[in-house]
């Protein structure tokens, strides 16, 4: 048996290695796929620490070890999907309770609030956290929960996420933040106050378009408690094999999202550039309103653009079917580049008032920019622009 780690590994070190020691049994160096649905005891309640698979499994135990070192916090939990994550945390609440939430959030998780948890009697609100007094003013005396997304989906705003989690602490409410489009090589969350991180492994995290997963990490030793008893009484936890693809995909975590970053900002100067484009939306451009927060609690802006065509619907459509390497395809964070359009894809569960309110219009396409070559891919982009009448 080998000892433990050293203290205060880099990232990318972390990212290889943080909850992965080899098979004790083999000596693999790579975390075994574990099937078995149920374990065998040597009596009753006499066991190895794991029981059946939906309470606790060795493969996933290994992802949750290693991104709860990831984000710097204690507990790390997985599950089935980021939605599924979503919906495990707002259990935490009981009805009557209240959600503040950031006002650009993934689609689904305003359906989550809207149709899901407010049948159930638990109510939520939407304000832009730009200005953080505004979370101030918008807390409620049942507000038991504040979530945000920065950057945002899809607009990419920026919320100040020290300042929110100070507000949360002064209230006693717990801050959440969705970390899915910053990932933890860029921007960490638990260090800047926010009670727990949570994120759509499925983007980032895995990298390669090819599992659906989500997770939750807290050091909050009451929360982790509840959500331990949530995860494994609602069930919604991923396959070992999905487990380990993500972990497969964190190893490379580091490198894929610095030169997906890289490559971002290079396409973001370019597309600002160019006439046939109204607007681009990413944090890195100094004339974003978002610009100084995001160089404060970010490493790199991101690689998600977002941009506005000159021309609405028909000039994004024409762009998402002439693009050859971006795919029009819904999702983000995958080594491959992806192009959607928010308003009729990802998200189209917002109500049309709410979208025009955060400026989702028809002209609006999402970027994920992967790993391809920065020039063939600004060719790419640029050839579908010249397609637009
Ligand atoms: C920011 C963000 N959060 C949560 C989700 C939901 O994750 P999943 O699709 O894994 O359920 C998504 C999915 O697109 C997302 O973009």
């Amino acid at each position: 048996m080998k000892d433990a780690l050293p203290e205060n590994l880099a990232f990318d070190t972390l990212a290889i290695h943080a909850g992965l020691a080899p098979d004790p049994l083999s000596g693999a160096v790579m975390t075994p796929i574990v099937l078995a649905s149920t374990f065998a005891q040597d009596g009753p309640g006499n066991h190895k620490g794991y029981e059946y698979s939906r309470s606790g499994n060795p493969t996933r135990a290994a992802l949750e070890a290693n991104l709860a070192a990831l984000e710097g916090g204690r507990h790390g939990f997985a599950f089935a999907s980021g939605s599924a994550a979503t919906t495990t945390m707002m259990h935490t609440l009981r009805p009557g309770e209240h959600v503040l939430s950031g006002d650009d959030v993934y689609g689904g998780t305003f359906r989550c609030l809207d149709k899901v948890m407010g049948p159930m009697g638990i109510a939520s609100s939407f304000v832009d956290m730009s200005e953080p007094a505004a979370v101030r003013a918008a807390i409620q005396p049942n507000t038991r929960l504040i979530w945000l997304e920065t950057p945002t989906n899809p607009m990419l705003k920026i919320f100040d996420i020290a300042a929110i989690a100070a507000i949360g602490k002064e209230h006693g409410i717990p801050v959440v933040v969705d970390n899915t489009f910053a990932t933890p090589v860029l921007q960490r969350p638990l260090a800047l106050g926010a009670t727990a991180v949570m994120h759509s492994t499925t983007k980032y995290i895995n990298g390669h378009s090819d599992a659906v997963g989500g997770a939750i990490v807290t050091s909050d030793a009451a929360l982790a408690e509840r959500l331990a008893f949530l995860q494994n009484a609602i069930g919604a936890i991923p396959s070992p094999f999905d487990c380990y693809m993500v972990l497969r995909g964190i190893k490379t975590l580091g490198v894929r999202v610095r030169q997906q970053c890289a490559s971002a900002a290079k396409i973001a100067e370019r597309l600002v550039a160019h006439g046939k484009i109204a607007k681009v939306h990413y944090p890195g451009l100094a004339s974003h309103p978002g610009h100084a927060v995001a160089a404060r609690q970010m490493k790199a802006p991101g690689a998600m653009i977002t941009v506005v065509l000159h021309g609405g619907l028909p000039a994004a459509s024409t762009f998402l079917r002439t693009m050859r390497l971006f795919a029009c395809a819904e999702s983000l964070g995958g080594v491959e580049s992806l192009a959607e359009h928010p308003a009729i894809m990802t998200h189209a569960s917002v109500p049309p008032e709410a979208r025009k309110k955060l400026g989702i219009d028809d002209g609006l396409v999402r970027l994920s920019v992967g790993l391809e070559d920065a020039e063939d891919l600004w060719a790419d982009i640029e050839h579908a622009l010249a397609a637009i009448g």
